[in-house]
């Protein structure tokens, strides 16, 4: 039971972002990519190395260096976890505080689970001996607040459902390794996230950050990234500044925002996007640009104020065009009457299935 969560929340990991998760006998076996040198694993007796050092704590379960304590009631990180540990599981617990010392000697710590506990608070040394941590994971806790001195060697952040109400720039300075980054069902402020804070991580590629309260795109976020979700929030325009830059940008997501307006100019500053989720605003007309646009394939605009449909709005002018490549369009509830479209419109689009008009109610 407790293997197929953490396999499950592993495939989720790979399903939510580009991060190519190895599989996880992989992860666990592999030896050479987990650093530790054969000496480690048989390690000299010295007086550094008791015989009577560190077993896997009680009720805790240790395999190949995964030791797994979900689901224990536990109230705090358990004492003389051991060193070699690589996958620490504490998901399913009542932790309230993470302290300093805590996770002292796990240096070849890869992957933090701390998912479904109390934490409220996280003291800023706690995280310090974890020098090769790559995957924290502390969505469902109470923190109001981005834990300060992360490890510079994270790769991925999950911090879903907490109540944190802003995120500050110093918080990411220097993490130059982060790939993924999840923030949704928090409770920042309109503008709760300080400018430019995820500007410095050059590989940043998954950004999620849905069900908040945020009122604008957040600014300067860095070209790097390929999945931009921003559904559920109270955006109410798309400012074609905001995402100036984001050449590698394929999926974006808008939908159950209260965007009534996209800026001219968006689509060209992401020329490679092949995803737009706008349904569920209170646009109304269809966003400029698609009709130029290269790489699109899915607009979803149903559930908006859209009141016509020009005919140049989704292909280009004349019929010896380049056909598009459009797999899925949306216009149903809206108030435009599907008759009222001409059949023209959509001369470029190979599939028709590909187009939804009708108002499914
Ligand atoms: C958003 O703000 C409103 C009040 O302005 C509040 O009631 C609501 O809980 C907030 N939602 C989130 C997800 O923070
Ligand atoms: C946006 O572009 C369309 C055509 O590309 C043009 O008709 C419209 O006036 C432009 N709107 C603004 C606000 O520049
Ligand atoms: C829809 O748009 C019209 C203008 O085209 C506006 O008068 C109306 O208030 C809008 N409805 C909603 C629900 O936003």
């Amino acid at each position: 039971m407790k293997g197929t969560i953490i396999f499950l929340l592993l495939a989720q990991v790979s399903w939510a972002g580009p991060f190519q998760q190895r599989g996880l006998f992989e992860f666990l076996l592999d030896d050479e990519a987990s650093g530790i040198s054969p000496e480690e694993q048989f390690p000299i007796l010295t007086d550094e190395v008791q015989p009577m050092g560190p077993v896997c704590p009680f009720r805790c379960q240790c395999h190949l260096r995964v030791v797994q304590c979900s689901d224990l009631g536990l109230d705090k990180v358990p004492k003389d976890l051991p060193p070699d540990t690589t996958l620490l599981d504490l998901q399913n617990n009542k932790i309230a505080k993470i302290n300093d010392g805590d996770f002292k000697n796990l240096k070849n710590l890869h992957t933090l689970i701390l998912v479904n506990n109390k934490i409220n608070t996280i003291t800023p040394g706690a995280f310090t001996p974890l020098v090769k941590l790559e995957r924290l994971y502390l969505s469902k806790n109470l923190l109001k607040e981005l834990p300060s001195k992360m490890p510079k060697t994270l790769q991925e952040l999950r911090v879903h459902e907490n109540e944190i109400t802003k995120v500050m720039k110093s918080v990411f300075n220097g993490l130059n390794q982060m790939i993924v980054i999840e923030l949704g069902t928090n409770p920042l402020k309109s503008s709760g996230i300080e400018n430019g804070a995820f500007q410095g991580m050059k590989k940043l590629s998954y950004l999620r950050i849905a069900d908040t309260n945020i009122t604008t795109i957040p600014r300067d976020l860095p070209p790097s990234l390929t999945e931009l979700h921003l559904d559920g929030n109270k955006i109410t325009r798309v400012d074609a500044a905001s995402l100036k830059g984001l050449n590698n940008l394929a999926k974006l997501g808008l939908g159950f925002n209260s965007i009534s307006a996209v800026e001219n100019g968006s689509l060209a500053n992401t020329p490679h996007l092949r995803e737009l989720h706008l349904n569920n605003n209170k646009l109304i007309k269809v966003p400029g640009g698609l009709a130029e646009h290269k790489y699109i394939q899915v607009v979803y605009l149903h559930n908006n104020n859209i009141s016509a449909v020009g005919s140049n709005d989704f292909c280009p002018p004349g019929y010896n065009t380049k056909k598009a490549s459009y797999s899925g369009v949306s216009l149903f509830s809206n108030p435009v009457q599907y008759w009222e479209i001409q059949p023209s419109t959509f001369r470029c689009v190979y599939v028709r299935s590909a187009i939804q008009l009708g108002n499914f109610k």
